[in-house]
């Protein structure tokens, strides 16, 4: 049930903490500090391209898996969605080895890539939450997110305890190819470990993001904005607040939006950035300021150090815990479903079970 929840969503998005929790202890030794993974289908350290693939969030955890992965390992990737990478034709690798994402294991576009990645000769390993599902089994390997079953048809922390596998896997693809230190690993691993408290620091912000979701509730058209690992996170924004709130959302890489999308810009669009402290913060702060410029209503989420220049402009600004580039975006993910979750609310749709959408979509 939903115990004291309003809703599947609500109650879900509570369970971050837990299910980051215990999806990132499968995976890691809090005592060594090191990534610990099951037998891979496939030799990281030998592997010369993998193909990421899923759909919707599924798809968007892929993407922040190709940038960590590419990052810290070193091995070129391809992600792309499921049904597109069907219908590319795309050469495949000899020796090649591909990750799947899934909640439900059972989404017909990632089952049809699945049959076409194997029959071309492709290594597979799927993210799954569910462990009984045909993607776990026809799979040859899957590596199980322990998220429990996710009744919103929003997907929430099933999204985070997807990342927290992808960000284990490419720490320890790391490794394996000797791109990283030891060191480096008990200091990546260390700030997976924390991740769980800061995603209840970050709940706690509840009341903020309610405030933020009266404004964005008022909007016809909303930009979401991240670079690096965050514009993954910004789509997922984007599509959270479609899907539940039927308010018209774009996720853009923060440096495309001169290349169009501010031509939009005007006092009535909310532009949502992620934009914490960091390298890429001056580049991301600068395109905000444009945007501002031009009348736009800037609602950035940042940390301590981002926050004094982002107030200069920013009508709204938010201040997450410091977290580091690596960890950022499953943090940043929790706001913006939350941001989604409240405005859905003020909007009073259906938010577990929004219009035209199922759980599972079983048809390609
Ligand atoms: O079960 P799956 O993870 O394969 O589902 C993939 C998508 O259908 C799913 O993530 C969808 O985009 C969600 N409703 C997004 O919140």
């Amino acid at each position: 049930g939903k115990g004291n929840y309003r809703h599947f969503m609500e109650k879900e998005l509570h369970e971050h903490p837990a299910v980051l929790g215990d999806t990132l202890r499968q995976y890691l030794d809090p005592g060594t500090l090191e990534v610990r993974l099951p037998r891979l289908p496939f030799d990281p350290a030998k592997v010369p391209r993998l193909t990421l693939t899923a759909c919707g969030s599924a798809f968007l955890a892929a993407h922040v898996g190709r940038y960590w992965i590419e990052k810290l390992a070193r091995i070129p990737c391809d992600a792309d969605v499921a049904s597109e990478l069907r219908y590319r034709d795309p050469p495949l690798p000899e020796g090649g080895a591909a990750i799947l994402v899934s909640q439900s294991g059972e989404t017909a576009d990632t089952m049809a890539a699945l049959k076409l990645l194997k029959e071309g000769g492709q290594k597979v390993l799927s993210i799954v939450n569910v462990p009984e599902s045909t993607m776990a089994r026809s799979s040859d390997a899957a590596l199980l997110t322990v998220a429990g079953p996710e009744v919103g048809v929003a997907s929430t922390k099933a999204f985070t305890a997807q990342l927290a596998v992808l960000a284990c896997l490419a720490v320890g693809f790391g490794r394996a190819r000797k791109q990283i230190s030891q060191v480096d690993e008990g200091r990546l691993t260390q700030a997976l470990l924390s991740v769980p408290s800061f995603a209840a620091e970050i709940l706690d912000r509840d009341a903020e993001i309610r405030a933020l979701a009266a404004e964005v509730a008022k909007a016809r058209d909303v930009l979401f904005l991240g670079r690096g690992s965050l514009f993954p996170i910004a789509l997922e924004g984007a599509l959270k607040l479609k899907e539940i709130s039927y308010i018209h959302a774009e996720g853009y890489a923060a440096g495309e939006m001169k290349h169009g999308p501010i031509a939009l810009i005007d006092s009535a669009v909310p532009v949502i950035a992620l934009c914490p402290s960091g390298p890429l913060f001056e580049k991301t702060c600068s395109n905000l300021q444009e945007a501002a410029a031009r009348g736009g209503r800037v609602m950035a989420f940042t940390d301590a150090q981002g926050a004094p220049a982002l107030r200069r402009f920013a009508e709204h600004v938010i201040e997450l815990p410091t977290v580091g580039a690596f960890s950022a975006p499953i943090l940043h993910a929790i706001p913006v479903q939350l941001l989604a979750y409240h405005v859905a609310v003020l909007k009073g749709t259906d938010v577990d079970q929004p219009r035209n959408l199922a759980k599972s979509v079983t048809v390609e």
